[in-house]
């Protein structure tokens, strides 16, 4: 797995936005809290390549987790040269803080059965791990011949449960990321980076 570090070119270092906030972009300072939209794209047609050979033959089911993980499903999903269908499923995490309590919401569930199906799990970011841990199970219950989960970031020293991703695109460290699906109280979802966001008082964790 490369780390974000690897792959970076020149771009403009800063954006203020009108909240105050900062964005920061990649630099090609070698920093490693960012990527580019150019590297998370690649990183998910390479991620699609890989899925793509150990399904091969396979009918293959997404359950895309909204609203995060809809561009880097958008990405991955035209890599995948197999026969592919997709399913939505939209939670909401309580949080105490910046951290997730693990009791998640459902609201909006899947439309279609998972039954016999091999479903792989295509989520924005592992954070705690608490969110996909009950979405694990509960896909679990569902009686899918195979479950396995895809993620484009992960944060591992934040780890509370323990989450087994089959696929990851980036390790990063512990910073809140906004950008590519990603979002802050709603927003910077656009942002075609994946970019940490920076207060006067230092990046936000
Ligand atoms: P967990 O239950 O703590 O693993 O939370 C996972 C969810 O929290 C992700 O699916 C994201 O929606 C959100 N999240 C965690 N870290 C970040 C971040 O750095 N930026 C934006 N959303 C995040
Ligand atoms: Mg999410």
């Amino acid at each position: 797995m490369p780390s974000v570090a690897d792959s970076f070119t020149a771009r403009a270092a800063k954006a203020a936005l009108d909240d105050g906030f900062v964005v920061v972009f990649a630099a090609g300072t070698g920093n490693p809290f960012f990527t580019t939209d150019t590297a998370a794209a690649l990183r998910a047609s390479e991620m699609g390549a890989e899925i793509g050979r150990d399904y091969q033959g396979r009918p293959l089911h997404l359950i895309c987790i909204l609203k995060g993980a809809c561009i880097f499903l958008s990405d991955l999903l035209r890599a995948l040269d197999l026969d592919v269908s997709v399913d939505f499923i939209a939670v909401s995490s309580y949080k105490k803080g910046s951290n997730s309590t693990g009791e998640v919401q459902i609201t909006k569930d899947l439309d279609q059965p998972l039954e016999g199906r091999d479903v792989l799990i295509v989520e924005d970011i592992v954070d705690t791990g608490l969110t996909l841990n009950y979405l694990f199970n509960l896909l679990a219950s569902r009686g899918p011949s195979s479950l396995a989960i895809v993620a484009l970031l992960d944060k591992p020293s934040r780890r509370i449960q323990p989450v087994a991703v089959r696929y990851i695109g980036f390790e990063i460290p512990n910073a809140f990321v906004v950008g590519y699906g990603l979002d802050y109280g709603e927003r910077y979802r656009h942002l075609p980076d994946v970019c940490v966001l920076e207060t006067p008082e230092g990046v936000l964790v």
